[in-house]
């Protein structure tokens, strides 16, 4: 390649060939033009006169200028390319979270607190292991009583159970502070049955206790029916059939009328229309001997009922098992 035409021919074409390349062609056209190896630059480095050094310099200029041309505009089609195809939608709703949520024990747990404080009463959680004394002597159990065998309840040692009821809060108050005292107290009860549909070794009692002077069976009833109405809705009743437990005199059990059928009679309430919501009476005078206090002064009530029980009630949990094997597939209907 020698001649002036030859060389002009040689641009023509290289101009051609920067101008259509693509992205990913432009780097080697450059280098088959331009680079070290191309014709452009091993005759530049032969040139002797001064004209063909100008041309060839001219030249190579102009294809310089080409290239970096191409390739700005190849540059600016890619972002215009990208910006178009890689727009972000940021309109479009996100990936949902999974949500937890409360179990129904800690759900009705809450409710019970809040019908409590409702009525000015005080939340308490107390020792899960607790003294035989204060489980069993101090609330007036006969020292023949069955809930003191070790087949019925766990034992550590001789003086030492898992608490079977959440009935010595009731001591514990009563010891901590005089009188008028109206507390609540909520949590884990222990005792050694087998696990089945209705009973497991493990579950939580809430314990009411009104302590003060000119209590009646009156205002037991009239408490209950409040917290059953809060628990259950406003149409339930309740009633108080005679019973007996050691810390309490009368002893009666409440029940509340069955919310599925009204009252008529179902399957739920085995066909009586009530349901049986735990325990409860007045304060056993003994009891209030057995922590300092005169009886012919003072007077309570107390009551105590599961919180499973409320939970299968109020949701129609049919069996007790499923509030303890933490299944989500049943959890997350409640
Ligand atoms: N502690 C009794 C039980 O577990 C219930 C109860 C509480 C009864 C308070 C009377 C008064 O069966």
């Amino acid at each position: 390649m020698s001649t002036q035409t030859e060389w002009e021919t040689y641009r023509e074409e290289a101009e051609h060939a920067l101008a259509a390349a693509g992205l990913d062609e432009i780097a080697e056209e450059r280098v088959r033009y331009l680079g070290r190896k191309s014709p452009l630059a091993l005759a530049l480095r032969e040139v002797r006169d001064r004209e063909t050094g100008m041309l060839l310099n001219g030249i190579r200029t102009r294809l310089e200028e080409a290239a970096d041309e191409r390739e700005r505009s190849l540059a600016g089609d890619e972002l215009d390319r990208r910006l178009r195809e890689e727009v972000i939608d940021v309109t479009l709703p996100g990936e949902e979270l999974p949500l937890g949520h409360l179990h129904p024990i800690t759900q009705v747990r809450r409710a019970v607190e809040d019908a409590f404080l409702g009525l000015g009463y005080e939340v308490r959680d107390d020792r899960e292991v607790e003294t035989v004394e204060y489980n069993f002597d101090k609330l007036a159990f006969l020292p023949t009583h069955s809930a003191r065998s070790p087949r019925d309840t766990f034992f550590f040692d001789e003086t030492h159970v898992l608490r079977t009821e959440t009935s010595p809060s009731q001591i514990h108050i009563l010891e901590e502070k005089p009188p008028p005292i109206y507390m609540v107290s909520i949590g884990r009860v222990y005792r050694r049955d087998a696990i089945t549909a209705t009973r497991y070794p493990i579950f939580h009692q809430f314990e009411g206790l009104a302590v003060d002077k000119g209590i009646t069976l009156a205002d037991l009833k009239g408490t209950l029916l409040h917290v059953m109405r809060a628990l259950y809705g406003p149409e339930r009743r309740v009633r108080f059939r005679t019973h007996y437990f050691p810390f309490t005199e009368p002893s009666i059990e409440p029940d509340v009328s069955c919310g599925i059928c009204g009252g008529e009679g179902c399957r739920t309430c085995k066909w009586s229309g009530w349901i049986e919501m735990g325990g409860a009476g007045m304060v056993d005078p003994q009891v209030l001997e057995n922590v300092g206090l005169d009886p012919n002064e003072w007077g309570g009530f107390a009551f105590g009922c599961g919180l499973e029980r409320t939970a299968q009630l109020r949701h129609f949990i049919p069996d007790i098992r499923a509030l303890w094997e933490g299944d989500l597939r049943v959890l997350r209907q409640f």
